[in-house]
């Protein structure tokens, strides 16, 4: 049975090894070439492309559909869509879900991988059968993970309920690269046994394993393998294709493709790499078996590294390593993929350094034992629920359904700001609100490949998420957050004393994201008197005690070192 080969290298494999940067000229330039190769699909949007265009690239994500699409007459046009998240970080409404997926397949998408980081269906349900409606070919998407509860029985019954909502076909996404040989021949033979869509297989090189893992699921009958062209494969990336090509050559899952058609393309990416060659991060080109130990993929172990020595604690490293799995057992074992590996990390992080477990907890991990992010894959114990988010009874029900609907607010939004031309151009301000009306007036510079070294070079799937919705007085803003690298705290913090009757400490590194009070405010013990940003997530300052808010020493923005007086209470 032919193995089909669907190509990364116009999205995941840059994703993954150059922070997705590449432009869109330099992929008009080969689109053509690579549409008469005979792949099954090209995947070349989605995921991350959509955030670094408007953000870094000053390109129109749409247009660079349209424009690549044009030229693909003879390949399908592939997305990676973050189901309920579409390509944004957080839940978006219903109408907003619907109009997105409208507008993608609008533009020429013609295969949607939909994936939800738990695994909940609940979060890929809508875009599914918005898609379907279309007639799009829709791919479910089961998320590999290793815990006692990702059993092969799990994955199956996952698959199949994909199957029921009338998918097309099924991804498994090794997204961690820690699916083993032995373990994708358990999971593709049982799942084809029980369902008949085909099945595909997306793998990261990160452990080493991906080229066997592709062989052993070739045996028991795969469908289709996703390869990035040798340039950009290996490391975060995926297998190479001429590799696995060559190797299927002559077997029963041959795949058909002729090796000396890639000649050219693959030339034409080695002289690409080199361009690139700055934002080339080493660490995601090397095999890191650490991923199969501490279950953390190679990009968030280089996140945590940085996210230490930003509070200056990297001797805690090694403890650190073994907090994470404690806190995924904890929250219900979720894979580790955005947005959950950054709110599993960052509370392993938080629980070593305040030198107490759960004594500081980011909104991002309340949100989740809230249910808001969907149903975690194992029962998270009464006693956490309890030191998390203390009484508060967690939601049962589809995230989703307690968002109210918000296109047509956001469109008069757009529209007073006269940055709405069309229903794609909404559809960015809603999903990048802090950082579209600058790029849909005009005013980005696309940044310069030389200055972009300190851009997060591993896989976006595992970087922190830098821009965050922050609630003030009801109000919300979306808060850009800029690295703090280079910026020394003498200069950046303005003088606060060093102890004051009634002070309120900061505990950690991190920048003033709000102050929820003002001078001669009553506040109450336990009150949220401010919002520190640290570690990429926000986390709340409690009154230590009731009192009159006396003087508040910090300005939103400031940076704070532990032990920093923010504010004083009488
Ligand atoms: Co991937």
């Amino acid at each position: 049975m032919r193995v089909k080969i669907t190509e990364t290298v116009l999205r995941d494999a840059h994703q993954s090894l150059l922070a997705t940067r590449m432009r869109t000229r330099d992929m008009l330039e080969v689109v053509e070439q690579l549409d008469q190769i005979g792949y099954h699909s090209l995947e070349m949007w989605g995921g991350a492309t959509f955030d670094t265009c408007i953000r870094y690239l000053n390109e129109d994500p749409w247009q660079r559909l349209r424009d690549l699409k044009k030229k693909m007459v003879n390949t399908d046009a592939q997305m990676l869509l973050r189901g309920q998240n579409l390509v944004g970080y957080r839940h978006y409404s219903d109408d907003v879900v619907e109009k997105f997926v409208t507008k993608a397949y609008d533009n020429g998408i013609d295969i949607f991988r939909v994936f939800d980081a738990v695994n909940d269906v609940r979060n890929m349900e809508l875009s599914v059968k918005v898609a379907k409606g279309l007639g799009a070919h829709v791919q479910g998407t089961v998320c590999y993970t290793i815990s006692p509860v990702h059993t092969v029985e799990k994955y199956v019954e996952l698959a199949k309920q994909l199957e029921e909502l009338e998918c097309d076909s099924l991804c498994i996404k090794d997204m961690a690269g820690l699916l083993s040989p032995h373990e994708a021949t358990s999971i593709i033979s049982a799942m084809k046994k029980e369902i008949s869509i085909p099945i595909s297989l997306h793998c990261h090189c990160t452990s080493g394993m991906a080229p066997m893992s592709y062989m052993a699921a070739c045996t028991v009958g795969v469908d289709v393998l996703d390869t990035a062209l040798s340039p950009l494969a290996w490391g975060t990336s995926q297998p190479p294709t001429e590799t696995v090509v060559a190797a299927l050559k002559g077997t029963p899952y041959d795949t058909g493709l002729d090796l000396g058609a890639f000649e050219e393309v693959v030339r034409y990416f080695k002289d690409l790499k080199d361009k690139y060659r700055g934002i080339l991060d080493p660490i995601s080109e090397q095999i890191d078996t650490n991923v199969l130990i501490y279950q953390i993929p190679g990009g968030m172990l280089s996140n945590l590294v940085s996210q230490l020595k930003e509070q200056n604690a990297l001797d805690k490293y090694a403890a650190v390593l073994e907090e994470m799995p404690r806190v995924r057992k904890e929250l219900g074992y979720p894979p580790l993929v955005t947005p959950t590996s950054q709110i599993v990390g960052t509370q392993a992080v938080l629980n070593v350094l305040m030198g107490e477990r759960y004594k500081v907890i980011p909104k991002e991990v309340k949100d989740y034992v809230r249910g808001l992010y969907g149903r975690s894959p194992a029962p998270i114990s009464p006693e956490i629920i309890g030191k998390i988010i203390g009484d508060e009874e967690p939601i049962h029900c589809r995230p989703a359904d307690l968002l109210k609907p918000e296109y047509e607010k956001r469109k008069k939004e757009a529209e007073e700001m006269g940055i709405a031309k069309s229903e794609e151009d909404i559809l960015t301000y809603i999903l990048y609100p802090a950082i579209a009306p600058k790029f849909l007036k005009g005013e980005m510079e696309e940044e310069s490949l030389a200055v972009i070294t300190p851009a997060p070079a591993a896989p976006q799937e595992y970087t922190m998420p830098t821009h965050f919705r922050v609630e003030v007085d009801d109000e919300v803003f979306e808060v850009k957050i800029e690295p703090l690298g280079g910026v020394s705290i003498s200069e950046a913090s303005p003088k606060k004393p060093e102890s004051i009757k009634g002070g309120v400490t900061c505990s950690m590194q991190g920048m003033v994201l709000s102050i929820k009070v003002k001078v001669e405010d009553a506040v109450k013990e336990g009150d949220v008197v401010a919002v520190i940003e640290a570690m990429k997530m926000e986390n709340a300052v409690h009154a230590p005690h009731s009192g009159t808010v006396k003087e508040i020493f910090v300005s939103e923005g400031d940076t704070v070192t532990p032990g920093n007086i923010i504010l004083s209470i009488e």
